[in-house]
């Protein structure tokens, strides 16, 4: 894929007489690159060649000479303490990736990995009852751009948003409505009202534990059909559902299937009949369960497929959903993106339906990720302590045009603009930590220009617009970029042909940050060549040619990492 490195490993492996993928896997970016383009560290080999890391890389070094002198690709190879460095023909390895990134054009970075498999991506699947909060913007932005970088590597992607609309919360709901809702104000202005209505009744349940009846007597009555509960539950739906594909229109999200957990409510009898036939269904306490256990036999929770009361569970629908996807889509691949508390749902669902014989569930797979705080203090809903998305995103747009006015107060279209910035700084903090990790939320930080942001990102990126639109000519793609021989330059091309390497690790390991971290060594890297050497006004016409071609696919890559992760990339800003 890249044969510089194929060249360094096969010449180190050669010259240390140890496998290819072991060196391979070692080989660095080293702490010092003025020294070396890569480098091999020999700490690790101490123990296997029993000798100290720093005559291991002075033995390497010297046993390596030879070939890298008659090597094309290679200029020089030296041992620094530890470490065995190589540096590259520079010319030769800009010019090589130079021409990648032209030939490759606006699909640099994929090397079709899906080749037209099928991918169905369970993200965002909020819960219609409550407000879309902050909290729920975790599984929206990783699971969208989990979906966009499988779709760009040639992954044939399925957007699957399951929502909730059944359960405990419905019967809150119901019962707040009818004990105080006002039908008129709730008509004119649905989510508000319902949203003070849900709040209003989690306050006071705390207080009147009797009100809990209230919302299991409603939700007993809409299960089993009852035509006041059933029309207001399909309002409730509704509204909640208007909601939610508004605010994924803010954030450009798109799904490919739209579905309910109430849709697949009605499969209940298929689902028990699969497991019946199986002889795993057992009866426990009036419900009907599925046993499973841990690797080492140990019984865990068990898998409900029926409550007590005869309905279906949120396992039981889950598993209707998985049947009906196997044979909608027959997917190659099935990812679920929620919370991390939710592991052991997914744990008994792929369980439970390996034991009945679908060897496919080995190609489903949970992403969890961490919990969102807001300055410290963990997001609820039910508390009525909730952050609503929407008033963030305001939020950030409206910061973001403050910090315009100040600093480009010319800027034409500021107002979309900023409405770029603010959202896609919000979206940029959701996706750049790792997933699994707690992340806690300031809008200070996430707008801060010059910290490892969103603006950041987009910042660099317009400024690089600004130097080809000032630059006032057509790239010339066939410039020769051979005269390219500062190091700043190579900084950057290294960087631009690592950027395939990192999509591939964030779609085999569901991993957007890796996207988001590279971005922000490219961004680094991109600032540093602008304020380093000169472009527009480098005095030789070639050298000047060559560098706006690194400019142009500097500005590309950024453009295609930021898009992949939900992004949005204004030219000016
Ligand atoms: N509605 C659930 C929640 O808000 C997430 C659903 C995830 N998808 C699924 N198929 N269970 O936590």
């Amino acid at each position: 894929m890249n044969p510089f490195l194929d060249e360094i490993v096969a010449t180190l492996s050669a010259a240390a007489q140890l496998p290819a993928e072991d060196v391979a896997e070692l080989l660095a970016v080293p702490p010092d690159d003025t020294l070396g383009d890569y480098a091999l560290p020999c700490f690790t080999l101490a123990k296997v060649l029993r000798k100290n890391p720093a005559q291991i890389a002075t033995d390497i070094a010297q046993a390596a000479t030879a070939a890298v002198e008659a090597s094309p690709q290679l200029a020089q190879v030296q041992a620094a303490g530890p470490y065995v460095n190589v540096l590259l023909d520079r010319g030769a390895f800009i010019g090589w990736v130079m021409d990648a990134v032209r030939d490759a054009g606006s699909g640099y970075g994929s090397q079709n990995q899906g080749e037209g498999r099928t991918v169905t991506i369970d993200f965002s699947s909020p819960n219609l009852a409550r407000p879309f909060s902050i909290a729920h913007l975790r599984s929206t932005a990783i699971g969208h751009a989990i979906y966009r970088i499988h779709a760009f590597l040639g992954w044939k992607c399925v957007g699957i948003n399951h929502y909730g609309d059944y359960g405990a919360n419905f019967g809150q709901l119901l019962a707040a409505y009818q004990l105080w809702g006002d039908e008129a104000q709730v008509a004119a202005n649905p989510v508000p009202e319902l949203l003070s209505l849900y709040v209003r009744f989690n306050d006071e349940v705390e207080e009147k534990p009797e009100l809990r009846e209230e919302s299991r007597s409603r939700l007993r009555r809409l299960a089993d059909g009852d035509e006041e509960m059933v029309k207001l539950w399909r309002f409730f739906v509704d509204a909640g559902r208007k909601e939610a594909e508004r605010i994924y229109g803010i954030l450009g999200v798109h799904f490919d299937e739209f579905k309910g957990e109430g849709d697949f409510a009605g499969d209940l009898d298929d689902v028990i009949a699969l497991f019946e036939k199986a002889g795993l269904a057992e009866e426990s306490d009036g419900a009907l369960i599925v046993r499973l256990h841990d690797e080492e036999g140990e019984e865990i929770a068990p898998c409900m497929l029926r409550t007590s009361n005869g309905t279906s569970t949120y396992h039981s629908r889950d598993l209707a959903a998985m049947l009906y996807r196997q044979r909608q889509y027959d997917f190659d691949k099935m990812v679920y993106v929620t919370d991390s508390r939710q592991a052991l749902r997914f744990r008994q669902l792929f369980q439970a339906l390996a034991k009945a014989g679908m060897s496919w569930v080995d190609r489903c797979e949970h992403a969890p990720f961490g919990m969102m705080s807001f300055k410290g203090e963990a997001l609820s809903t039910r508390k009525g302590r909730m952050i609503i998305l929407e008033d963030v995103l305001d939020q950030a747009i409206e910061l973001t045009r403050g910090v315009i006015a100040e600093k480009n107060p010319d800027l034409a279209e500021a107002d979309e603009v900023a409405r770029q910035v603010g959202i896609s700084a919000v979206v940029y903090a959701d996706v750049s930590n790792r997933r699994t990790r707690d992340i806690s939320f300031s809008l200070e930080e996430v707008l801060n220009f010059d910290g490892e942001t969103g603006p950041y990102l987009q910042y660099t990126h317009a400024r690089y617009c600004s130097i080809l639109r000032r630059y006032g000519q057509a790239v010339d793609a066939q410039a020769d970029t051979a005269v390219l021989q500062e190091l700043a330059e190579m900084r950057v091309a290294r960087c631009l042909s690592a950027f395939p390497g990192v999509l591939s690790r964030a779609e085999s390991e569901n991993e957007p940050s890796y996207v988001a971290s590279y971005l922000i060594e490219l961004a680094a890297q991109a600032n540093k060549l602008y304020n380093e050497v000169p472009v527009l006004i480098a005095e030789d016409p070639a050298v000047k040619a060559a560098r706006i071609r690194l400019v142009d696919a500097t500005r590309g890559v950024l453009q295609t990492g930021m898009t992949l992760l939900g992004m949005n990339c204004p030219e000016e800003m």
